[in-house]
Order: structure tokens, then sequence, then C-alpha cells
């Protein structure tokens, strides 16, 4: 899909322009130092049903999956691209929401020259000093961008901005396709300008398909990067045909398969050809650990054969 045509269908939001720009160069820099780079989206699209928005169609993706994994491939050495549905999830912060950290910091005193003082129990926030200095590092290393899209249309302008940026580091380059992306939208042409009035009675709405990303992202936007997409399913029995069927459609290389229920603790890996099933023991969640480290771990490695293989 041509820009051009991408903006006849979804107008381009304001600001599109000068976010192209930061991604061009955050990657650039970065692909100058010969580090991949992975653009992580993440969390669930907001599209409205009226042009003056009152009322919108959304769905149930907390950003966790994507906040995690864009942790693990910081530590795992990759630069970060986050394009991220704004409030959602978001690293390092989404373990502490403000009512931990509202009651566990107090001010350990006035504040001195400008700076303020604060104090914790380190029992009442584990993890959060870490956190805090592994965010830091990250944003020192310049080696992180957040860019945030609330709206299905700002999602769609930003995903091909982003693979803009990707594309000239060819297969160091990753798309990890987290985000819960609308299927439908309503056509700004066919949109009620006002609130529809609840007096017409129930309401019925004709809504059109949007179209997957996925096509002109494999074959023209970023034809030479590692992309992996998910699917997400309520019924386990057919997933994994759902993922071989995306694989045959897009020809790109990876779909992590997840079911609703179970998608904290357990995924499926597939390729073209193999099924690599990850799952967390009770153990492993014990102590804390996520499953998007393995997934990354998986990805890492099938990353660095699939560079190998383009050389
Ligand atoms: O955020 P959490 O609460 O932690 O949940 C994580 C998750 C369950 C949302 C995540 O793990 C996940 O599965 N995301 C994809 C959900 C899905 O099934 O999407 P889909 O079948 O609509 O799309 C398939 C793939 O195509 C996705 O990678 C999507 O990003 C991409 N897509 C979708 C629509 C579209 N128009 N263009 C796209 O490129």
């Amino acid at each position: 899909m041509a820009e051009t045509e991408l903006s006849t269908e979804f107008p381009k939001p304001d600001g599109i322009t000068r976010w192209t720009e930061v991604m061009v160069s955050f990657t650039a820099k970065l692909g100058a130092q010969g580090r991949r780079v992975v653009l992580v989206t993440s969390g669930g699209t907001k599209v409205p049903l009226e042009a003056r928005a009152v009322r919108f169609l959304d769905n149930f993706s907390s950003g966790r999956r994507g906040a995690t994994s864009a942790e693990a491939f910081l530590a795992a050495g990759y630069g970060v691209l986050f394009l991220y549905r704004s409030r959602s999830a978001f690293p390092f912060a989404h373990r502490f929401p403000p009512q931990t950290w509202l009651s566990a910091l107090r001010p350990s005193g006035p504040a001195q020259s400008g700076r303020l003082c604060l104090e914790a129990d380190e029992k009442a926030l584990p993890g959060f000093a870490a956190a805090l200095q592994s965010y830091q590092d990250a944003a020192a290393a310049g080696t992180f961008l957040a860019v945030e899209f609330t709206t299905l249309t700002e999602y769609l302008h930003l995903l091909q901005a982003a693979a803009q940026a990707l594309n000239p580091l060819g297969p160091s380059a990753m798309f990890y396709l987290a985000a819960a992306v609308s299927d439908f939208y309503v056509p700004v042409s066919e949109m009620p300008q006002h609130k529809i009035p609840s007096s017409g009675g129930p309401l019925q709405i004709t809504m059109k398909m949007v179209p997957k990303m996925l096509s002109p992202l494999v074959k023209d936007w970023a034809p030479k990067a590692f992309i992996i997409s998910f699917k997400l399913e309520t019924d386990p029995s057919i997933v994994i045909d759902r993922a071989r069927n995306a694989l045959e459609v897009y020809r790109h290389q990876v779909v992590v398969a997840n079911i609703l229920e179970s998608k904290q603790s357990f995924v499926v890996i597939v390729t073209k050809d193999s099924e690599t099933k990850l799952l967390l023991s009770e153990e492993e969640v014990e102590k804390g650990i996520e499953i998007e480290e393995k997934i990354v771990d998986n990805l890492q490695s099938q990353h660095t054969a699939f560079i190998c293989d383009k050389n």
C-alpha cells in the first residue's frame, strides 16, 4: 500500500512528518553503531464511531506483552523503537502503578537547591530502583525511543513511518508486531459528524475491513527485515492453523501464537518448518521470570541465523 493510498482512507495525522524524522534519525544512529533495531508495537488501537468522537471501538490489549518484550530486547542489546498505545503498559514502569509508589515514596526532607528528596522502604517497592536504572541507562545510551498512538489511523501511519526508518538496516531490523490492531473501522466519509443520538433506538453500523499492514510491510516497506507477527485466538484448536495460514499468505518469518487465557504463560513460536512451545513452569513464575524473556531469547537466536543467511 503506497503512502498516498493509505492517506486516502486514513487521513494523515498531525505531527507525522516530525515523528518520521525522529524515527529515521534514531535508527540511523543505531545502525551506524552496528546495532540491531527492533520495532515493538504494543497495545490496542481505538476506532472512532463519530467525527467529533464521543464513542469508540476498542479492545482488551493492556500493552504488557509489548512493554515486557521491549525490556528484554534492550537487555539483549537491541535498539528499541516502542510504538505503543497511549497510557498502556510502558517498559520499566508498568509493574509500578501509582497506588504502589504513592504510598511507598515519602518526602525525606525539604527540597534542597531544586533537588527533590524522596525515600522508600526497599521492601515496599521491590525492583523499583533497578527498573529506574535500566530505563535511565537505555535513555543515556540512546537505545530506546517511545512513540505514542491512540487511534487506528495514527497507528497505521506511524507503522509505515517506522518501516521507512528501519528499512535501511536491512536484515538487522526486526519487526515485533504485538499490537492488537482493529480489523474494522468507519471511513471518514461515512462517519456521522456529531454524537449518534440514542433517541434513534438500537444502533446499527456497518464497518469496513482494515487492510492488513503485514502485506505492504513484507512486500514493499521493509522487504529485507526479520518480521514477527502475533496471532491471538480464544479457541486453542484453531490458533496454529491460523498462524500457519498467516505465514503462507504474508510470507514473513515468524508468528507467535497465543491464547487469551494463557497468554502470560504459554505461546507457540511458529515458522515455516518448526513449532516451538514456550511454557513457564510454576517455579519460573515464582522466580518472577516472564514468558517474554523466553520469546525474545528464541527470536534473537533466529534473528542471528537470519542475518548470517542474508550475508
Ligand atoms: O497487550 P497484552 O494484553 O499483553 O496482550 C498481548 C496480545 C495478546 C495483544 C499479543 O500477544 C497479540 O497476540 N497481538 C496480536 C493480536 C492479533 O491476533 O492480531 P490480528 O490477528 O488482528 O493480527 C495479526 C497480526 O497482524 C498482528 O501481529 C498485528 O499486529 C498485525 N496487523 C493486524 C491488523 C492490521 N490491519 N495490520 C496488521 O499488521
